[in-house]
C-alpha cells in the first residue's frame, strides 16, 4: 500500500485538514489542550465501542485517548475520515460531543474520533501513521 507524506506545519490548533489516501478522506486534527484534556477526561467503560480501532496498535487496545493520537501530549489525531456506519464523510466542529457529526444518520462522535451516539458501531479508524520529522506525518 502506498504511503503518503503531509506536511502539517500550516495546520493550527484547533483546526484540522483533510488528505485524501487511498481514494478516501483522512482527517488530521491538530488538537488544542482543552480538546485533549477533554478527550483524556472520557471514562472508556462508558463508550459504545471500547476498541482503539488503531492500526498501529493492537486488535484488543482500549479505547483511551492516548491509544488513539500521536505527537507530543497527544496534540495530533489522524484517522480516517469514514464514518463506521454506512461510509459517509462526518462533518469536523460538529454534533453533541465537540468532535464530529455524521449527517446521513446521525452519528456523533468526540474529539477523539471516538463514537458516542447514533448507529455507528466503532469509532473512526486510525490508519498507520507516524512522524517522520517535526512537520511531517507519514500516513500507509
Ligand atoms: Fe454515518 Fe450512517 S453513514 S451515520
Amino acid at each position: 500500500l502506498a504511503s503518503i507524506r503531509v506536511d502539517v506545519s500550516g495546520i493550527a490548533p484547533g483546526t484540522q485538514l483533510t488528505q485524501l489516501w487511498q481514494g478516501k478522506p483522512v482527517f488530521i486534527r491538530r488538537r488544542t489542550s482543552a480538546e485533549i484534556e477533554e478527550a483524556r477526561a472520557t471514562d472508556v467503560s462508558t463508550l459504545p465501542d471500547q476498541v482503539a480501532r488503531n492500526a498501529n496498535t493492537g486488535e484488543d487496545v482500549i479505547a483511551t485517548d492516548e491509544n488513539r493520537s500521536i505527537g507530543e501530549d497527544g496534540e495530533w489525531l489522524v484517522m480516517m475520515g469514514v464514518c463506521t456506519h454506512f461510509g459517509c464523510v462526518p462533518l469536523g466542529d460538529a454534533g453533541n460531543f465537540g468532535g464530529w457529526f455524521c449527517p446521513c444518520h446521525g452519528s456523533h462522535y468526540d474529539i477523539s474520533g471516538r463514537i458516542r451516539q447514533g448507529p455507528a458501531p466503532e469509532n473512526m479508524h486510525v490508519p498507520v501513521a507516524k512522524f517522520v520529522d517535526e512537520t511531517t506525518i507519514l500516513i500507509g
